[in-house]
């Protein structure tokens, strides 16, 4: 088979500069070792624990003091030096929509959307020209992919970040939590558009991409779910279970295929998406280029999300 012609990015990571959440566990641990593979590439991780690979910041997606605090270090490790690849991959699921982080907002959606989003605002002036941004979204934000997770309803910022004052929030705890997850992995989606449409972005020759990879067994993901649930998920990502049920739905990849694919993105090693696409979905291993759902497809949705996200972690709504 011929291979790829890469698309962008920093082809074999080679002298790169690569900033990176969600590289402590699950496929993350996978493609943070891929982008290091090469040994000259710098990879900046912002965990809450000590990493296997990169070079650690202390990052806490619950808190946008620490997001901030991040995004300094970065730059001041970077000491000037440019960022060839931000990747937004962290990510929760809860049970329910109780949880509140320091900020006041519910946890999954601030986790998994506030805080990137101030990340990206932050780090943005340090993309170097020609860099690569990938959110981490998931299939679960489209009801034509599903995985029998609720779907989103909006993404409606304020309602999301509290869904208290959501009229149409759902009565059951864990239908409120899933429609909190599948609807801040919808705002992944509606954020690359908005950055991709931003003029700066195509000045910039920014490449911005939203990565769903199918559904992964045996990650961490599922750690704060309920103990029946947490076990299926780890049972369902054993190499006994797991193979053969990927063989009969395409959606499921395993943690190598998806961490893999994700560094493949990161790194410009895929073939040039049909023009307009820049939602990669893993099918059965391999990288497609579809269509998001209807929702992640309006601009005027990805436009309000943005301003409305601007506002919430108090920054200006353009840069
Ligand atoms: N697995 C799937 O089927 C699937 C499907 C679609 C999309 N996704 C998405 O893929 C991404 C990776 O998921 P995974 O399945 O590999 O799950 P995972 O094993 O739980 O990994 C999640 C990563 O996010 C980090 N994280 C979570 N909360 C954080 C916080 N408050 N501050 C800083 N880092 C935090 C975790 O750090 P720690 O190591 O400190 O916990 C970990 O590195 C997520 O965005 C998830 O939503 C997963």
């Amino acid at each position: 088979m011929t291979p790829p012609t890469p698309a962008t990015g920093p082809g074999d990571g080679g002298g790169a500069t690569i900033v990176m959440t969600g590289g402590t566990s699950g496929f993350g641990t996978i493609t943070a070792r891929r982008l290091t593979h090469s040994g000259d590439t710098r990879l900046i991780l912002g965990t809450r624990r000590a990493a296997p690979v990169g070079d650690p910041i202390p990052l806490d997606l619950t808190s946008l003091g620490s997001v901030r605090a991040f995004a300094a270090s970065t730059l001041e490790r970077l000491g000037g030096a440019q960022i060839d690849a931000l990747v937004l991959n962290a990510g929760v699921i809860l049970p329910d929509v109780t949880g509140r982080t320091a900020d006041g907002f519910e946890t999954t959606f601030a986790v998994n959307h506030l805080a990137h989003y101030l990340l990206l605002r932050l780090l943005s002036p340090a993309l170097a020209d020609h860099a690569t941004v990938v959110l981490t979204s998931s299939g679960t934000h489209d009801p034509a992919t599903g995985a029998g997770l609720a779907t989103p309803r909006h993404a409606d910022a304020e309602l999301l970040a509290h869904p208290d004052r959501d009229p149409d929030l759902a009565q059951r705890p864990r239908t409120a939590g899933q429609h909190a997850y599948t609807a801040s992995k919808l705002c992944a989606v509606l954020t690359a558009r908005a950055l991709s449409g931003h003029l700066d972005t195509g000045r910039r020759g920014l490449t911005v991409l939203a990565y769903d990879p199918g559904q992964v067994f045996g990650t961490g993901l599922a750690n704060h779910l309920s103990p029946p649930l947490r076990t299926a998920w780890s049972l369902l990502g054993t190499p006994m279970l797991g193979r053969p049920l990927r063989r009969l739905n395409p959606v499921l990849n395993s943690r190598t295929a998806a961490g893999e694919a994700l560094a493949d993105l990161v790194l410009g090693r895929f073939a040039t998406p049909p023009d307009g696409h820049s939602y990669a979905a893993l099918r059965q291993g391999r990288l497609t280029w579809t269509a998001p759902s209807p929702l992640a497809r309006s601009d005027e949705l990805a436009g309000a999300l943005w301003n409305d996200s601007a506002r919430l972690v108090g920054f200006p709504t353009r840069d």
